[in-house]
């Protein structure tokens, strides 16, 4: 049987630097590992918290973007918007009917929201963020998925995922793959221009792909101390430096703490080297971001073809399982 790799992103914000190193860039290298690989934009889960229409389509654009100037090729990927392929809410309901509450009792994101609440403990909660988790197994074993990069947070909705697949094939045989989680550094912590996890809405991040003026820009605003040009600089307490390391060579950030501990190198010119860091690194991926933002209806087209021939696997396996539940 072939060895598919699936993970799904939630489109509510935009991907910065720190997604693009701990799950973007990883997943991709994966990808080259398996015989098919399914990457989707997960709409339906980002309206559980949010029902802005003009945001959502933004992030849906903002994640595409991102995942396509990092390289996912369209053609060897399935890469699709989840609510293209519109079975995946058969089979949600279908699992939604077998998943034990108490189950979803225990979900960390509900539970985390439940414990804000202190007089109604359901205050203010949907039917979609308490069974979140089983949109999220439908997503996976909808494609006949075997392998799904995470961040630490998602592990427990792949054992959710599994057990609600073996809660099936106790009642009807077996009719689904059982798929295995496998641990990104999704969270891995980034620091923005201020010193803080970089963040979007802390308005502290840096954007790899846009523009050479915007990112130097960006770059530029980095807060520093105000030590004089000629003495020498901590590098490890520096903001542009904890950025510089996550992405320079070993011989380069050697260098890099020489120059800062020598004096006579200013913030300016730490600064300067790493946004040419920045612009010779990622090259191919903002020469390719460039390309989409001048060939928008590309993207679309790119998810609309993503989508038929995601429809193709996800009708096959609904077929099986509506065929093994009686219908
Ligand atoms: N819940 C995941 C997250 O927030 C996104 C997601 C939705 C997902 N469906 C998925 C990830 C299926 C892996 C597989 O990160």
């Amino acid at each position: 049987m072939n060895k598919r790799i699936l993970t799904g992103i939630t489109t509510t914000g935009t991907p910065h630097i720190g997604n693009y190193l701990g799950a973007i860039k990883p997943a991709l290298e994966l990808a080259n590992k398996f015989d098919e690989s399914f990457f989707f934009l997960a709409d339906y889960h980002a309206i559980i918290k949010n029902s802005n229409k003009a945001e959502i389509e933004q992030s849906v654009k903002d994640v595409a973007l991102s995942w396509l100037a990092s390289g996912l090729d369209p053609n060897k990927s399935n890469f699709y918007r989840q609510s293209d392929v519109p079975e995946i809410l058969e089979l949600s309901w279908i699992l939604n009917c077998v998943t034990a509450k108490g189950l979803m009792n225990r979900s960390h994101a509900y539970k985390a929201a439940t414990s804000i609440n202190t007089d109604d403990e359901d205050k203010g909660i949907t039917m979609g963020l308490f069974s979140y988790p089983v949109l999220m197994a439908a997503d996976i074993l909808l494609y006949d998925a075997n392998i799904i990069p995470v961040g630490k947070d998602q592990l427990q909705h792949i054992e959710m995922t599994r057990d609600v697949a073996s809660r099936v094939h106790a009642k009807v045989g077996e009719v689904f793959v059982i798929p295995e989680g496998k641990v990104q550094k999704e969270n891995m912590l980034v620091s923005g221009t201020d010193g803080q996890k970089m963040s979007k809405s802390k308005g502290n991040v840096i954007d790899i792909f846009q523009t050479d003026k915007a990112l130097r820009k960006q770059i530029m605003s980095i807060q520093t101390d105000s030590t004089a040009l000629e003495a020498p600089k901590k590098w490890s307490t520096c903001n542009s430096f904890a950025i510089y390391k996550l992405l320079a060579s070993d011989s380069e950030i050697a260098q890099m703490k020489q120059n800062y501990e020598a004096g006579g190198y200013g913030y300016g010119h730490a600064k300067q080297a790493l946004f040419e860091l920045i612009c010779n690194k990622f090259s191919e991926q903002r020469k390719r971001y460039a390309y989409y933002m001048n060939n928008l209806e590309e993207i679309d087209q790119a998810l609309e073809f993503g989508a038929k021939k995601a429809a193709l696997t996800a009708n096959a396996v609904l077929k099986r399982v509506r065929k093994k539940i009686g219908y």
